[in-house]
């Protein structure tokens, strides 16, 4: 790895509990069964992750598997948030699997997980996404994409699915089901809860707009986020670079770069 992120939050445990977050994988493996023109797509975004990395010794693959090898090494339950894979592809869903098997760990997906190119929206985008995603939800099921939880140490660990800038409801009726039971929530999700496709600061892609309805659940889930006390720190990627941001009531908000630059964060929650 070439740069592990340490980050201490307080919460008033007895004993610490260690969560390696890693993200954005972009897998961009090939395999003969994908079309020539995703594996044409996929050589260049290779070349595209390099180049963003600064050319660090490592592939994403190997920095996958060396990251959940220092998860155990660290005592760290592994959180992964999404961006695992570039694009949906044979290659790349086999790797993740192979790389996944017989591993325990938090997963929920980015936006990539489900497109088959990585470019601006196009006509028919929709109904693509509503082919694709039970496909990868059904390579995958041992991960609740949605909305996952587990207790760690007395801390609950939370994943929620944002990856289409706005919060499914499940995430709502999860998020309030959890708080009831009274533990410090440290939440993981792909996009930053500052992101600007988010908070609908930014004019969202006519192709991806949603109903009004769908936005509303998303923005109740902003606020539900900002007013729970249990809420300590929410964690995201996405933007491939490191950042800390607050929300209006203040929780923090940690941006982990990408694992293909060989980075990753370790949380030490006490
Ligand atoms: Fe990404």
């Amino acid at each position: 790895m070439e740069q592990v992120i340490h980050t201490v939050l307080e919460v008033g445990l007895e004993k610490p509990v260690k969560i390696l977050q890693i993200t954005d994988v972009h897998l961009t493996q090939t395999d003969p069964r994908d079309s020539a023109e995703q594996q044409a797509h996929m050589d260049k975004r290779r070349e595209v992750f390099r180049r963003e990395s600064g050319y660090v010794p490592h592939t994403p693959n190997e920095y996958f598997e060396e990251a959940f090898a220092l998860a155990e090494e660290l005592g760290a339950f592994p959180v992964v948030t999404g961006d695992v894979m570039d694009v949906y592809c044979l290659g790349n869903r086999d790797e993740f699997q192979r790389i996944a098997a017989g591993k325990d760990f938090l997963f929920t997906p980015g936006s990539h997980e489900f497109a088959e190119f990585c470019r601006a929206p196009v006509p028919g985008h929709q109904e693509r996404y509503a082919r694709t995603r039970p496909e990868v939800e059904a390579a995958f099921p041992q991960f609740n994409f949605t909305f996952d939880s587990r207790i760690i140490g007395g801390v609950n660990v939370i994943t929620l699915d944002n990856s289409r800038d706005w919060f499914p409801e499940e995430v709502l009726t999860g998020l309030k089901a959890e708080a009831e039971k009274g533990l410090p929530m440290i939440l993981f999700m792909h996009d930053p809860l500052t992101d600007h496709g988010l908070l609908r600061i930014r004019e969202p892609h006519p192709l991806t707009l949603e109903s009004e309805e769908v936005y509303r659940i998303s923005d109740e889930v902003l606020a539900f986020i900002d007013s729970c006390p249990l809420v300590k720190a929410t964690f995201a990627g996405h933007w491939h670079g490191e950042a800390l941001h607050h929300t209006p009531a203040g929780v923090p908000v940690y941006i982990t770069p990408g694992l293909f630059k060989g980075i990753c964060r370790l949380i030490e929650i006490r």
